[in-house]
């Protein structure tokens, strides 16, 4: 059986308060400069674990054309409040998308919510085109240990990306992000 942690009614209104409040900004900054350093505006944009939307509002009006995949249906309620981007519910296990639709996919702590990499990585790669890009953000665990279970290790970005993508691991604290190439 494959784990993941979904967010709740409860979950989705704090997660929607820190992104009111602006906690997450620096965050977002981070994670729209590492997908413009990979895929032009323009591209077509999967995100993994959309959450209340912030993001997916950020590079949809940066010109990315951006569907955003969130296993909760109380942050995907949040999420088309704040952003027009296409929002889907599904898990990055089984995306219900076509195959080799995309530029580029992103997911900003998401992956440690998981729980088994292996399934989620395939797909994310089979609905990526050939060649393209997976961006992976995470709190730096090697840098950052106290962020627990909240955060990746370079070990494993690497390990949860590996069969699937050729990965450069980059870092800028106190986050790290996996560049990854659809192999
Ligand atoms: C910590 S929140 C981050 C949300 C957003 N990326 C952000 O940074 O604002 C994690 C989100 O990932 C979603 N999630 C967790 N596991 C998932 C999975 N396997 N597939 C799709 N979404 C998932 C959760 O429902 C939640 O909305």
């Amino acid at each position: 059986m494959v784990y993941f942690e979904q967010f709740d009614e409860r979950g989705a209104a704090v997660y929607d308060l820190l992104i009111k409040l602006r906690v997450f900004d620096w965050a977002y900054a981070v994670a729209a400069e590492a997908v413009e350093a990979v895929a032009p505006r323009g591209s077509k944009l999967l995100e993994i674990g959309a959450g209340a939307g912030k993001l997916a509002g950020i590079l949809e009006r940066r010109g990315y054309r951006v569907v955003g995949v969130d296993v909760s249906p109380a942050m995907l309620r949040r999420a088309r409040k704040r952003t027009s981007a296409d929002l889907i519910a599904g898990a990055s296990w089984a995306l219900p998308l076509r195959d080799e639709v995309f530029d580029v996919a992103v997911a900003l702590f998401t992956l440690h919510h998981w729980g088994l990499h292996e399934p989620s990585a395939r797909r994310v790669s089979s609905a990526l085109k050939p060649g393209g890009k997976f961006v992976v953000i995470e709190a730096d665990k090697d840098r950052v240990p106290l962020v627990v279970d909240h955060g990746c290790t370079a070990k494993c970005l690497e390990e949860a990306l590996a069969p699937f993508f050729k990965v450069a691991v980059k870092r800028k604290f106190p986050l790290i992000i996996a560049e990854a190439e659809r192999l």
